[in-house]
């Protein structure tokens, strides 16, 4: 019998949550080449879906198993208590990546839960102070992860964050998926992306386009 020990290096990315924005979100970063753990609070639904997927580099577990990750993405509503998820899990994410995708719509999505003078990252951040939270992916319904291109062109997303370190590892993490990934400044201008969002949800449902819809920045 052999002696061998096996290493299994940790995920690059763990996702938490088996919703729209988070299976898909693993799907594309594993297809990029990543390491991606899709971690669920059931991990047998997320060890289903992983297996129907099978795409190389894509695993199954917990949510404790992707908070091994190198960067950790909820894809959690915040009406649904993402900012209760993070702070059980603060201690886990010091000096992680954290990447923020929310956008802090209530129930029927006609208006936010927070008010007008922050944003779903801001306060992200205040609850994880040892994290270094970039905001991304904001802008993009997730329809548009299932045929990203738009008459063959990319669209954006929308990058914020304070701490630049952080945005060179989100934007390293984030080569070879199908986006267009544009630097939007500090963590204070997802107040506007995220409003900005919730106009785009509006329009699109009354021009019929939702929910495949992003923005491209012409120029
Ligand atoms: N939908 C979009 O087009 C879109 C676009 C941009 C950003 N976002 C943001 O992405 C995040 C996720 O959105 P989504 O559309 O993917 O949501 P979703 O389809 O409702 O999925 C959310 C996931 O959160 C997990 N979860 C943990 N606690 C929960 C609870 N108490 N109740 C319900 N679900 C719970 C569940 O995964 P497990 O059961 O596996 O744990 C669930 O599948 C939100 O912050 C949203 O603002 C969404």
């Amino acid at each position: 019998m052999s002696n061998q020990i096996f290493f299994r290096p940790p995920p690059e990315i763990g996702v938490l949550g088996t919703g729209r924005m988070g299976v898909r979100l693993a799907s594309m970063y594993a297809k990029a080449g990543r390491r991606v753990l899709l971690g669920s609070r059931d991990p047998a639904r997320a060890g289903e879906i992983v297996h129907d997927l099978a795409i190389p580099g894509l695993s199954a577990g917990s949510y404790e198993e992707a908070l091994e990750a190198e960067a950790v993405l909820p894809a959690v509503f915040i009406r649904d208590g993402l900012f209760e998820l993070l702070d059980r899990y603060a201690s886990r994410l010091d000096n992680k990546l954290l990447i923020d995708i929310s956008n802090p719509f209530n129930e029927d999505y006609s208006d936010f839960i927070t008010p007008w003078d922050t944003s779903g990252a801001e306060e992200l951040q205040k609850r994880v102070p040892n994290a270094h939270v970039v905001g991304a992916f904001k802008n993009v319904f997730w329809a548009v992860f299932d045929d990203p291109l738009f008459v063959g062109t990319p669209s954006d997303v929308l990058v914020v964050g304070d701490n630049a370190p952080a945005k060179q590892q989100f934007f390293a993490l984030s080569e070879d998926t199908p986006f267009r990934y544009l630097d939007a400044g500090a963590l204070i201008n997802a107040r506007a992306i995220e409003r900005m969002t919730m106009i785009t949800g509006a329009l699109g449902r009354s021009l019929g386009s939702y929910p495949r819809m992003n923005w491209r920045l012409l120029g």
